[in-house]
């Protein structure tokens, strides 16, 4: 048995957010799980539940609704399968971070899909900005979460999207919730899980659609082994991003990340990640690592809107380098971190 001391894992989750961490199987086997590994600390960010989002937070086609009055038709092809899009951001110093960039992926993946936007890119943004600005407005309000969807709407039973003609669009904004500290110092264990993703060999390759099994999948066998993420590995034994993030390697002091090509959600924070890195004079190459070969990289991390750039010390419990954070993943942290809190070019600083 391990004594390690780390926040790898999700766990015990019934105490800290209500509608997360009901008791189950798979809650309990996770629990003694962490129990094994000794690992103390949670590193699950509690994200937004039902009874967490309070007050009118919730956006139905641009209108306003108490959450508990929120209603989707169940003839939605959202619900009926997972046939939307959606944007996961987050607010730094009270402002929607990158909000013209999700803007213009969520009109990529509707493309993809073939959705048409309801409204102007340009309504969003100032839908997204309005709900934001009184979100943060709020007292003892801080940093916001923002989930933006669009479904096909409602339309007859049956897969044929041609009766489905006015697309739904949903926003839920939410209190930020990050993950603890103690998950960038000292780092999170995950798993590789071999799969194909659902856009995978389609045309929506890379679309950011309603439809998670895959990772939901994913992330159930993530818990079951006390780990906080998923790496997905292709049919090619080639890691290519994980569950919810994009993953970054140091192989020889270089920064690998695979390429667009291999159909990975293009990450804005990957992205930032990137122009950051590059400032840094960090050589970057867009290359994909062998499963296999992930024990000889010197450090991994993963990265996503909310939970910016997360050190990862432990693969299927074997360690990443010295099994703590890397210093070039602690750089980047702390560059991207910088980065994201400084006025951007256009905006009036916060
Ligand atoms: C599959 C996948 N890859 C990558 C990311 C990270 O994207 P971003 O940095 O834009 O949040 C996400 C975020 O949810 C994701 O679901």
């Amino acid at each position: 048995m391990s004594t390690i001391k780390s926040p790898e894992v999700f766990g015990a989750l019934a105490s800290r957010s209500p509608g997360q961490g009901a008791a189950s199987s798979l809650e309990e086997r996770a629990q003694e799980r962490r129990e094994e590994l000794g690992v103390a600390v949670d590193v699950r960010p509690p994200l937004p539940t039902p009874e967490s989002v309070r007050g009118p937070w919730v956006w139905i086609d641009g209108v306003a609704v108490e959450p508990s009055e929120a209603r989707v038709s169940v003839f939605d092809r959202g619900f009926l399968y997972g046939d939307s899009v959606f944007e996961t951001l987050r607010t730094y110093d009270g402002r929607a971070f990158a909000l013209a960039e999700h803007l213009e992926r969520l009109a990529r993946s509707a493309r993809l899909v073939h959705i048409e936007l309801p409204v102007p890119q340009d309504q969003l943004r100032q839908e997204v900005e309005a709900a934001v600005a009184s979100a943060v407005s709020r007292p003892g309000v801080g940093e916001c979460y923002v989930r933006l969807m669009l479904t096909r709407g409602i339309g007859a039973l049956g897969l044929d999207p041609g009766s489905a003609v006015q697309p739904l669009r949903v926003m839920i904004v939410a209190p930020l919730t990050p993950p603890p500290p103690e998950a960038y110092t000292q780092g999170i264990g995950v798993i590789t899980f071999a799969t194909q993703r659902v856009g995978d060999a389609t045309p929506a390759a890379g679309a950011k659609v309603g439809n998670y099994l895959v990772a939901v999948l994913a992330m159930r066998e993530a818990r079951e082994h006390a780990a906080a993420e998923a790496l997905i590995v292709d049919s090619a034994g080639q890691v290519v991003e994980g569950a919810t993030s994009n993953v970054f390697v140091v192989r020889e002091g270089v920064l690998l990340t695979p390429s667009e090509r291999e159909g990975i959600l293009p990450g804005i924070t990957r992205r930032t990640i990137l122009e950051v890195a590059r400032e840094l004079g960090v050589e970057v190459r867009f290359e994909t690592v062998a499963r296999e070969a992930l024990s000889r990289c010197e450090e991994v991390f993963v990265s996503s809107s909310i939970r910016e750039i997360l050190p990862v010390v432990r693969i299927d419990g074997a360690p990443v380098g010295a099994g703590a954070p890397g210093p070039l993943t602690l750089r980047l942290l702390e560059a991207f971190r910088k980065r994201v809190r400084a006025p951007r070019a256009g905006q009036e600083p916060g």
